[in-house]
């Protein structure tokens, strides 16, 4: 029997030096990967955090004797008890995100409000249940959608104005031969990679330590710091493995603060590993949305007006904006376009990054008003889009660095097959499914930020680069690796990476899909300066055959180090290396993004076509075949790429059909926090997944040519799905996710 691919030794190196396999992927799948909440640490005690049981008010008493007394308990901390901290919260009040028993008001129901302390994780719970917890109790906002006319401005400034105007919008509407003014809702979703949060955390002295699953080392390492008013460099934050993070683990959640805190007041380490129901609460979720579009086109299918108003609901701790008309501002031409962004504040936990943040519900509504539009027009959905196609970003009227989505559309039409499709819904029957087509534009922003990597170039011919930026599962290893390989001109089996440890050259947070966009050119640039200080070596060495020549003459390849113009006079890495002591050669180096940032939009695109097959008695919904083509600039590794492609689309069809939230109307709970009852698709949910991309290089916007690829793929998907079921049932359901009962009920 032939292996499966994933454990065939590393193939030769393909023309573009790309690894493919992951670097990582031998250890994953056996064990070897560690992350955090595994590594063996001496005398490791643990910790349980103890939920708040309404949704406002305050604490009265926590009354621990009973608890205090119970096997094993080493601390319990509360509000009463807890140590001030020089920083009560890790940002200023007016962007609170976390509660770490500083406090005593109750903001929502399940928030920590109390941390038990003991030797093993089961006395710890167990004690839990023991503490005596009064509350002083009042009403509770916990309702969003009958709620809508109390929206508000953010009172934050976002990156972006939340509020954005072109043109006449009442003038363009009124001008419309066909008008289009529609809401639709998407529901709360909660963060759930498969490695809940997890911290271990010790103190040596006043230097703090943390294993922690985090996007972001170097900013859990400033959180810490500023939280507990000690030195940045007094805190080492190391995370080698993340089991996914999709914006879950950008931001330092109370439970790494609370470690840490418990950590110095017992004295020893301590463990904090979330339960799966402790996802749904403190550590962030996407805020719920209802979306107002309205659109007017000509007869002949030109929009003159795109308007998109959002409403979301935000926490009573922080403000944070799902911005979901965002890409609504540039997405297509049109005279007249107006979008605004207004919150209702609910007791609930606080919103957060998750995945394509915006994007994932903004083009739910967009994208099937834009289908709405299509029907009443009687103009395909693609040939609307192309129509309304924008040459360059609208919204900043200036050209974009590489642009190839109207490819996108051919191509994935194309292989899907869509010229098959029959524009009138409820036709396409097989057996007892009623099957429709439906397709959507995808985009997201190109990111990009300061990054730092070290190379070292060693005796036995091995190289090694380390970089202070964290694996989420997506594929930094590999990118490193590559990228160090093909800049020193070796194999990137030759490689050892090393990453997730903050006490490396910096990197940024492992979001807004920008990490291999930043860490890429920084590998490079390291690996480059590496590579000349190798030069200089050979050029200097009066034993090498490459004495007296230019350093910038020569190259590397396969170990070899030769002049580019008489390839024939080489010497090798390791002899030269081997000459000169023996020592490693090193250098660090940063890449940062160019001057230029606002000559141009960078944004990636991509069209996402969906066939559902819709059974006629139980309503229930198959997405069949998923074929989308991508415009993000160069793919710099074919399988975590595709793979990244392919995840985020599998959320695409959670968000269309499987995933929600459901918050008690009484206490404020999430009623459904376990992944039993909180439904994501598995397996049998999912069809054929077909992703190919344009691969034009966007050199404008960094040396790889590589945009961003971890969030596009969500956008777009819920909304290809439910155009696809209008398509095959005819009817229109506005309210995400189209579950079955919504289906049979339109
Ligand atoms: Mo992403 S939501 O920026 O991890």
């Amino acid at each position: 029997m032939t292996p499966p691919a994933l454990f065939q030794d590393e193939a030769p190196k393909t023309p573009q030096r790309q690894l493919r396999n992951r670097y990582d992927g031998r250890d994953k799948v056996t064990g070897k990967a560690k992350y955090s909440a595994e590594f063996p640490v001496e005398d490791v005690t643990y910790a349980y955090i103890v939920q708040s049981t309404i949704p406002k008010g305050a604490l009265v008493s926590i009354d621990q004797t009973a608890a205090g007394k119970a096997s094993g308990v080493l601390a319990i901390l509360t509000p009463f008890n807890a140590p001030k901290l020089p920083v009560a919260s890790p940002q200023p009040p007016a962007r609170r995100h976390i509660t770490v028993l500083q406090e005593k008001d109750i903001f929502y129901n399940g928030q920590p409000i109390a941390v038990v302390v003991a030797r093993s994780l089961l006395e710890a719970m167990q004690a839990a249940t023991l503490l005596k917890i009064t509350y002083k109790s009042q009403p509770a906002q916990l309702e969003f959608k009958g709620r809508l006319a109390e929206a508000r401005p953010p009172k934050q400034p976002g990156r972006e104005p939340a509020d954005s105007k072109r043109g006449d919008i009442s003038t363009s509407l009124s001008n419309s031969a066909v008008t289009i003014d529609v809401v639709y809702t998407t529901p709360i979703q909660n963060h759930n990679p498969m490695e809940p949060h997890a911290t271990i955390a010790w103190w040596e002295g006043e230097k703090l330590n943390v294993y922690d699953a985090t996007q972001y080392i170097t900013g859990d390492r400033q959180t810490l710091a500023r939280t507990f008013g000690i030195p940045v460099d007094d805190v080492r934050v190391q995370c080698p493995f993340v089991g996914g993070g999709f914006g879950s683990k950008g931001s330092t959640w109370s439970h790494v603060v609370l470690a840490a805190m418990a950590a110095k007041v017992v004295g020893k380490p301590v463990k904090l590993a979330l339960e799966r129901g402790q996802m749904f609460g403190p550590v962030g979720s996407r805020p719920t949305t209802a979306q107002n579009v309205k659109l007017g086109a000509t007869a002949d299918g030109k929009l003159l007006a795109i308007q998109h108003d959002v409403i979301v609901h935000t926490s009573l701790m922080e403000d944070f904006l799902e911005p979901s008309a965002m890409q609504t501002r540039f997405l297509y031409n049109s005279e007249s376009n107006v979008t605004s962004h207004r919150m209702v504040e609910m007791n609930l936990g606080v919103g957060t990054y998750q995945r394509a943040p915006g994007e994932a519900t903004g083009t739910i509504a967009l994208e099937c008003a834009m289908d709405e539009l299509a029907h009443k027009l009687n103009i395909d959905p693609v040939q609307l889009r192309l129509i309304n196609y924008a040459e360059k970003d609208p919204s900043k009227d200036r050209p974009w660095t590489e642009k190839s989505l109207r490819q996108c559309y051919t191509d994935a039409a194309d292989r899907f097959g869509w010229s098959k499709r029959n524009p009138q819904p409820g036709q396409l029957r097989e057996d007892n499914n009623l099957i429709g087509y439906g397709m959507a534009t995808a985009t997201y922003g190109a990111n990009r930020s300061a990054a730092s990597a070290i190379v070292r170039i060693l005796p036995n011919g091995r190289a090694y680069i380390g970089c202070g930026t964290q694996d989420l599962g997506t594929g930094a290893y590999t990118v490193l690796a590559q990228a160090c390989a093909q800049g020193l001109g070796i194999d990137p089996a030759l490689v050892d990476v090393q990453l997730g440890d903050s006490n490396l050259p910096k990197a940024p947070v492992s979001g807004g899909s920008q990490s291999t966009a930043s860490i890429g050119p920084a590998a490079a640039a390291a690996a480059t300066q590496a590579k000349l200080k190798l030069f200089e070596l050979a050029v200097n060495d009066s034993q090498s055959p490459l004495h007296g020549l230019q350093a910038a003459s020569l190259d590397t390849q396969d170990g070899k180090v030769f002049a580019k113009s008489s390839p024939n006079k080489s010497d090798t890495v390791t002899a030269i290396l081997q000459r000169a002591g023996g020592q490693p050669i090193e250098a660090t180096a940063s890449a940062e993004p160019g001057e230029d940032r606002t000559a141009y939009t960078s944004q990636s695109f991509g069209a996402v076509f969906a066939e559902v097959a819709v059974d006629i008695d139980t309503h229930m919904v198959q997405v069949r075949r998923i074929v989308a083509t991508y415009d993000i600039g160069t793919l710099v590794n074919q399988k975590t790429g595709i793979n990244q492609l392919q995840g985020g689309i599998v959320w695409g069809v959670s968000s269309a059909l499987h995933e929600e939230a459901h918050i008690d109307p009484t206490h404020g709970r999430t009623v459904n926090e376990t992944l039993a009852e909180y439904h994501v698709p598995v397996n049998a949910d999912i069809g054929t997944i077909d992703v190919t991309v344009t691969g034009i290089p966007d050199t404008k916007f960094n040396p790889l040519g590589a945009r961003g690829i971890g969030e596009i793929g969500i956008t777009g998907a819920a909304a290809a799905i439910g155009n696809a079921i209008y398509n095959a049932t005819g009817k229109r359901i506005r309210d995400y996710p189209i579950t079955l009962d919504k289906i049979m009920q339109a």
